[in-house]
């Protein structure tokens, strides 16, 4: 760890960003926007999973935006080019820390309507109601995105909302071609588009199918996004959005109610910051379980010495999974909404805690899962898509957001056109029955009215001695948190660079279902087969993971990277 850092960033700061209290529009400049899987030498850069949405936000930094500024053009401009996870109508987490050192965790996560119970998604027999909590508009909770992003600029951005929300108008208005693998998801779920949309959809293909490069126009959307950026998040919530947004649920049977639009509010909280050595880790606390569980990984990691392992190899995937084991036990365990539950933080991070649960770690042999349950706590005083910015002065961030399932629960809002989240399915609808990640929940995280659904979404800034190193993140439901551990291992411990860092082979295991689900081909059969003579069970995913990434060098320049796995892409410019 020792060579890792790190000059004193001395950013060439080109533009002198606005005051706060005065909000710039648009400037004329020119500076040459670059985009690539992986861009080095930058003064600011940006990556995300969308090529146009890369641009945009790259365009905002070269205008003298900051970070946060382009954070949110970039989230506008997903909610249309990558309609998937990018969202309005879902919610996420943004993680900042901005040049003078100040630490922010904004929660836009979406709450459960007041029509929700904790016996919401159960026959009278007790048993699940199927596609309930996935596949109906009952599935999406009220959506947090549209305050958050209000609330993100007023209190930290330096730009016009207007200013922002533009070049997604245009995008929206316009059309962009869709990429193959756009063009294949598109196809893939155009009979459900179909099913629950009965008004047709932007999403249906003018020849019947989607081929790379074709147009997607959205004009039911930009005219939102007007909408929008005349009236501000109000609209979404009490305006015209607001109207059509229940008139569509409402036809489909009654569920949101104006109140609970109307009642909506993102939440400041305090981030979660562990420190290791020289290395401090930033992410949100809960409810979303990525900064507890990513942080109780790292100290029992620290405790048993995987940074003296080879990356990869038997014993480092066989000491990561036996800690995993233990932290998504905890999770399922202790893990909520902490306006509704007590959610014991402190203790689940407690040195001694974590090493009495290190403790009953064989180095050898796997611990069946149904043998490990959550630890006893001493006393004390739960598709998406990541995009990560840093810019010239060294404001970081990094944010989370997601509709959960790929389009959310695939309901549009017609006369709007967004998608509905499908984010209920997040909560704990029956104790001890897996949702769509597989993870199973208790008491802590059951359905409330108003309370906010436990989430996996972490979205992380490492700083080393003090100063920013590292804003990445990865969607991948219950697999966010270890994609995100190992991509902050592969650079803390490995010294990977965060190309590197990003395209290894990822592994991943949750407690429940008890095995190791490794990317395929991207491992060593011997070391498959001595994890197998260990006990564990394996399970192949073509992919794990989908980091972007923003790193600070030694010599002060920025590295963007987008995952290779997909359409994620780095922008940015040069000093
Ligand atoms: O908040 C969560 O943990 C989930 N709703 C995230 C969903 C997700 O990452 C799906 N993407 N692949």
């Amino acid at each position: 760890m020792n060579n890792l850092w790190r000059k004193i960033l001395i950013p060439a700061v080109f533009f002198v960003s606005a005051a706060c209290s005065y909000k710039s529009d648009s400037k004329t400049v020119a500076r040459e926007i670059l985009s690539g899987k992986t861009l080095h030498g930058l003064e600011a850069g940006v990556a995300c999973a969308h090529p146009e949405a890369a641009r945009i936000g790259a365009e905002i930094l070269a205008e003298g935006g900051n970070a946060v500024d382009a954070s949110i053009a970039v989230q506008w401009a997903l909610a249309v080019c990558y309609p998937n996870a990018g969202n309005i109508g879902g919610g996420g987490f943004m993680t900042a820390r901005m040049s003078n050192g100040a630490l922010y965790s904004l929660d836009f996560r979406e709450t459960a309507p007041a029509a929700a119970g904790r016996d919401f998604y159960l026959e009278e027999d007790g048993s699940v109601s199927p596609g309930k909590s996935t596949d109906t508009h009952y599935a999406a909770g009220v959506p947090g995105t549209v305050r958050g992003l209000y609330a993100a600029s007023d209190s930290l951005g330096t730009m016009n909302q207007a200013r922002l929300i533009r070049p997604a108008v245009e995008l929206a208005e316009r059309g962009f071609p869709v990429t193959a693998l756009q063009a294949e998801l598109l196809n893939r779920f155009a009979e459900v588009f179909t099913e629950r949309n009965p008004d047709g959809t932007a999403f249906t293909a003018a020849g019947g199918v989607w081929n790379e490069g074709d147009t997607l126009r959205q004009p039911a959307l930009a005219a939102t996004l007007k909408r929008i950026a005349e009236n501000g998040a109000e609209e979404f919530y009490t305006g015209e959005t607001a109207k059509m947004i229940l008139r569509e649920t409402d036809r489909r049977g009654t569920w949101f109610t104006p109140e609970d639009l109307a009642g909506y509010r993102p939440l400041w909280r305090s981030p979660l910051v562990c420190i290791q050595d020289s290395v401090r880790i930033i992410a949100p606390g809960p409810p979303s379980s990525g900064g507890v569980a990513l942080c109780q990984m790292l100290e029992m990691g620290k405790q048993l010495r995987i940074d003296t392992l080879a990356h990869n190899s038997t014993a480092y995937i066989h000491r990561l999974t036996e800690i995993q084991r233990r932290v998504y036990a905890d999770r399922a365990a202790y893990l909520g909404d902490p306006d509704f539950v007590h959610v014991p933080v402190k203790a689940l991070l407690n040195p001694e805690y974590l090493s009495e649960r290190t403790a009953g770690i064989d180095l050898i042999k796997a611990t069946p899962s149904t043998a490990v349950r959550e630890g006893v706590l001493p006393n004390e005083s739960p598709e998406t898509t990541h995009l990560s910015v840093i810019d010239a002065k060294g404001n970081a961030v990094s944010v989370t957001t997601t509709l959960n399932g790929n389009f959310g629960s695939k309901i549009i809002v017609s006369e709007a056109g967004f998608l509905l989240n499908n984010e209920m399915d997040d909560f704990s609808i029956k104790p001890g029955v897996p949702n769509m990640f597989g993870l199973t929940g208790g008491e802590a995280n059951a359905v409330a009215p108003g309370k906010r659904m436990l989430s996996s979404m972490t979205p992380v800034i490492v700083e080393i001695h003090g100063k920013p190193f590292l804003a990445a993140g990865s969607p991948g439901g219950s697999t966010i948190i270890t994609s995100v551990l190992q991509t902050v291992l592969n650079t803390v411990y490995f010294n990977m660079p965060i190309d590197e860092a990003t395209a290894a082979g990822k592994f991943h295991s949750q407690w429940l279902p008890d095995r190791i689900s490794f990317e395929k081909n991207r491992f060593y059969p011997e070391v498959l087969d001595s994890l197998r003579s260990a006990g564990h069970e394996i399970h192949f995913y073509p992919s794990l993971g989908r980091t972007d990434a923003v790193q600070v060098m030694p010599d002060g320049s920025i590295t963007a990277s987008g995952d290779p796995r997909a359409d994620n892409t780095a922008s940015g410019i040069k000093p």
